[in-house]
């Protein structure tokens, strides 16, 4: 596992947007698996820049995220189908037929799963995913349990989870309580992996993380067995930590 210690936020999604910029210049055709939430939204900020100064050319792109609520669609402001549009795919030059996002909002959840772990292997797996990390350590939405699921499949979100992603909604109530994700083997078999965190949330997860043990309660620390794994953390966390 590679750890980076940056100054801040804005060095963080400068340091990870030249690591997709070198992906797509490497493979133009780059399967990109995308996160959602706070964090990344710097990271989209500068690909949008670099879209635009001609650096890196999405034309032949295909993107295909992480998670979605279940119940919201695309027009819901929260969804991640939207904020995904509004973030990043309506303001650079991809193919909107080439970026997935599960449907929330599919008439067969079973069958939603399954057709998506499919799409990720007909297009050949993932060359790099970004994640961000709960303050409970779920990565995607694959939430602290007894077990954790390989495949794509709905899960119920932890309070903690919902708590903490109320901030986004009018109100607690309006968070919707299941989600669709990734499981931990789809993203343990992406090629390649960033992981960023910033702020003091963020610090027991991490600190827990890099001591290198697996638990099912931490779902981030089984990214202690992927080969190609970059953490970026801010200074405040490197220093609560001791790096
Ligand atoms: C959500 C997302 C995760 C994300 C996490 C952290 O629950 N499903 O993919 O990593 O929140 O979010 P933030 O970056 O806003 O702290």
């Amino acid at each position: 596992m590679n750890l980076v210690v940056v100054k801040d936020y804005n060095e963080m999604s400068n340091v990870s947007a030249n690591i997709f910029k070198n992906t797509i210049n490497q493979k133009s055709n780059s399967v990109l698996g995308l996160a959602t939430g706070s964090t990344p939204i710097g990271l989209y900020k500068r690909l949008i820049e670099m879209n635009n100064n001609k650096e890196i050319d999405f034309k032949n792109v295909t993107t295909i995220n992480l998670d979605e609520y279940i119940g919201l669609d695309e027009k819901n402001p929260q969804s991640y189908r939207y904020f995904m549009d509004n973030n990043l795919f309506n303001y650079i030059n991809i193919k909107k037929e080439n970026t997935f996002v599960p449907n929330g909002r599919a008439k067969n959840f079973d069958l939603e799963c399954k057709n998506y772990d499919k799409r990720i292997q007909e297009l050949g797996g993932i060359d790099l995913q970004v994640l961000g990390i709960g303050a409970n350590g779920h990565i995607a939405f694959n939430e602290p349990s007894e077990y954790l699921i390989s495949q794509t499949h709905i899960t119920n979100l932890t309070k903690s989870t919902i708590e903490a992603n109320s901030r986004f909604f009018n109100s607690i109530n309006d968070v919707p309580k299941q989600a669709i994700t990734m499981g931990i083997g789809q993203i343990m078999n992406t090629k390649k992996i960033i992981l960023m965190a910033t702020g003091k949330d963020k610090v027991k997860a991490i600190r827990e993380l890099l001591e290198g043990n697996i638990t099912t309660k931490n779902p981030a620390t089984i990214l202690n067995l992927h080969k190609n794994v970059t953490v970026i953390i801010d200074e405040l966390i490197a220093r609560e930590i001791n790096r």
